[in-house]
């Protein structure tokens, strides 16, 4: 039995919100300790801080799906995503060039890398998009 839209108009909606938002930024703050962490040498810890930050991914997603923050049939929402994702690189390379020039090429590199992650992300989708919903916009 599918959990989607189990919380949206009961009881639970408001929980489930909530903490669909709080496991994001769990997210957040786990990849954000682990960058920390291997800043600072501390290589195991990052991978630790990693292996929770994973699991609170898992539980925004579960949150969200209760919810149905995202469309249960969700081939044109994929397809909107696709854009998104294709257009992020045109973002973040002038950001890695301003960041550049103001004197962080460390930072700098790593937003080309993600501009380069962006991209790839917008490949996936579009192939997968061709493969299992040519239908969708
Ligand atoms: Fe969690
Ligand atoms: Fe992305």
């Amino acid at each position: 039995m599918s959990i989607y839209g189990f919380a949206k108009g009961t009881e639970f909606e408001k929980v489930a919100a909530a903490s669909a938002q709080g496991e994001a930024n769990g997210v957040m703050m786990y990849y954000a300790l682990a960058r920390l962490a291997k800043e600072q040498g501390l290589d195991e810890l990052e991978i630790v801080f990693k292996e929770l930050g994973d699991q609170e991914a898992v539980h925004a997603g579960f949150f969200a799906v209760m919810n149905s923050q995202y469309p249960q049939d969700f081939w044109d929402f994929v397809a909107n995503v696709q854009k998104l994702e294709a257009s992020a690189k045109g973002k973040y390379l002038p950001l890695a060039e301003k960041v550049r020039a103001a004197g962080c090429p460390e930072a700098a590199a790593e937003i080309e890398r993600f501009a380069e992650e962006e991209a790839h992300h917008g490949v996936v989708l579009a192939n997968i998009l061709k493969k299992y919903a040519p239908q969708a916009q």
